[in-house]
Formats: C-alpha cells, sequence, structure tokens
C-alpha cells in the first residue's frame, strides 16, 4: 500500500491535515494534491477549521521538481497547483498554516493561501521559481502583494529573496513566531480562539472578507439576515444580557 503524503487528523471542531512526505521536505507531487483535494472535500461537506503543518521540520519545499522538470504546457493549462490552493483558500472555515523551516516555491504558495500563518524561528518562506525557469503561478502572483504589498512581493517574486522569520513577522506575513515544539500548540490556541465564536458568524465573515467589491453591502445584509435569526444569536446575546443583569 502506497504510503500517505497528507495525513488527516479530524477532531471535534477542527481537522490537522500533515503533509506527510519528510524525506523530500514534504515537495508536493500530484499524489499530495490528490490527496489535500480529498481532505478538502471533506472539508467543505463538514466545515471545520484546518491547520496545515508539514512533517520533519519542514513545512514544504514547493513543488516537486522531478515531476516539475516534466510537465509540459498543457500540464501548466491544468492549473494542479493553482487550483488546489484555491479550493484551500475557499474553504468555508478558517485555515492555519504552521509553518516550519522552509516554506518555498509551491509550499510558500500554500501558506499564501491559508487565513492565517504562524511561523517559527526557523521559517524561510520565498518564490525561487525563477531561478528554475518558471514562475510561480500558483498564487503568489497576486495574493502575495495582497499580503505584503508590492515592493517586498516584488523582492521576493522577481529578486529571489527569501523572507526569515524576522522579515516574515515584521509584515504580518506570519502572525506569530515561536518555537518548533511551541508550533502546533500555538495553532491550537488560535484554533481555539476561532472555534469559541458563533461558527455560522465565522464563516459567513470569512466568505464576506474575500467577496468582491461590487456584491457589497449586500451581501453583507443578506448574511446578517440569516445570522440575526439564529438560536445561536439569541443564546449568546441572551448570555451577555443576563450576566449584565446578574451584576446589576
Ligand atoms: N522537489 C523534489 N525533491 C525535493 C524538493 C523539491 N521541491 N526539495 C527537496 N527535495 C529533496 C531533495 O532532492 C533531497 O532528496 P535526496 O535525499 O533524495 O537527495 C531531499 O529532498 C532533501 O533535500 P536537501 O536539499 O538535501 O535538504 P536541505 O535541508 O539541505 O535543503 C531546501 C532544503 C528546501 C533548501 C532544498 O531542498 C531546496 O532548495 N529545495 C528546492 C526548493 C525549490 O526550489 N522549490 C521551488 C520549486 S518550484
Amino acid at each position: 500500500m502506497t504510503a500517505r503524503s497528507v495525513v488527516v487528523d479530524r477532531r471535534d471542531d477542527r481537522t490537522v491535515v500533515r503533509l506527510n512526505r519528510p524525506d523530500v521536505r514534504n515537495a508536493i507531487d500530484q499524489q499530495m494534491v490528490d490527496e489535500l483535494h480529498e481532505a478538502c472535500a471533506q472539508l467543505e461537506a463538514e466545515p471545520q477549521i484546518a491547520l496545515f503543518i508539514g512533517e520533519g521540520g519542514t513545512f514544504a519545499a514547493g513543488a516537486d521538481i522531478a515531476q516539475l522538470r516534466e510537465r509540459r504546457s498543457t500540464d501548466a493549462l491544468r492549473g494542479i497547483n493553482s487550483s488546489i490552493f484555491n479550493r484551500i483558500h475557499r474553504l468555508p472555515m478558517p485555515t492555519i498554516g504552521l509553518i516550519d523551516g522552509y516554506a518555498l516555491g509551491g509550499g510558500a504558495e500554500l501558506a499564501y493561501a491559508c487565513d492565517f500563518r504562524i511561523g517559527t524561528y526557523q521559517t524561510r518562506i520565498g518564490n525561487p521559481e525563477p531561478g528554475l525557469g518558471i514562475l510561480a503561478a500558483a498564487g503568489a502572483g497576486w495574493r502575495l502583494a495582497e499580503l505584503v504589498g508590492e515592493p517586498l512581493a516584488k523582492e521576493v517574486l522577481l529578486a529571489g529573496r527569501v523572507l526569515d522569520a524576522h522579515e516574515a513577522a515584521a509584515v504580518r506575513l506570519l502572525n506569530e513566531v515561536v518555537e518548533s515544539t511551541e508550533l502546533e500548540p500555538a495553532g491550537h490556541r488560535l484554533a481555539d480562539r476561532i472555534a469559541a465564536q458563533a461558527p455560522l458568524a465565522v464563516r459567513l465573515t470569512k466568505s464576506i472578507f474575500h467577496a468582491p467589491r461590487e456584491a457589497h453591502p449586500l451581501i453583507d445584509d443578506i448574511a446578517q439576515a440569516v445570522l440575526f435569526e439564529t438560536e445561536e444569536k439569541f443564546a449568546r446575546m441572551d448570555r451577555f444580557l443576563d450576566r449584565r443583569k446578574a451584576r446589576a
């Protein structure tokens, strides 16, 4: 039986998705892409917060260069990595990338597709694709500028600048930097904070955040109309009001 390239650990209120090719620094090959699609299908069917992490002290050292070497124009047009990273970006509930060690090329693009990124002091993140004669076509070309602004994105994309943890945290590309041993606990602490919110409110807020400009404010009002009728809203607001009454 072939080993799983992606190990999915579904818990009560969150799913941990582990990239599992440590011998090749979690290089993203077709099997890993296929298994990430399977994980996404489950997270779409039954939405949960998702944490993405790499096994073995590396997040992911990019697309598998041996496979990439053999891909031709028809493969590029299939958007193998761009499709999976877009799917991850659009997952209904928030996603957290836990980035130890290298996140290069497609590994960086997977990290950029997450809603949050937590790093370690060993994190190195960048897009060396032009050094291999190709471009970062799976999100970095536009998503990185949205995350860090054009000047730094161009240093990364055009001049091979690899950011260390300190640099990435300074521009908030990493929300937090911790020791490697603290990486998963830090991810779970952030997941705990998200999980303490009303799940549907979080889910709709994420969708609205990424809705096109022209969809606002109608889409916000419609989502709010849905939330205004939920039991959870009444229960949460009653709890707040009752606490105040009890104190008065
Ligand atoms: N694709 C395929 N194999 C990869 C890989 C990738 N993207 N990244 C690493 N590997 C493999 C290496 O070939 C090596 O395999 P081997 O043990 O059979 O020789 C193994 O992973 C370990 O890599 P190594 O380079 O020895 O580890 P390192 O810790 O010294 O360096 C990196 C780690 C990430 C700096 C280095 O592996 C690297 O530069 N990888 C390519 C990064 C890249 O250009 N990504 C963009 C792709 S578009």
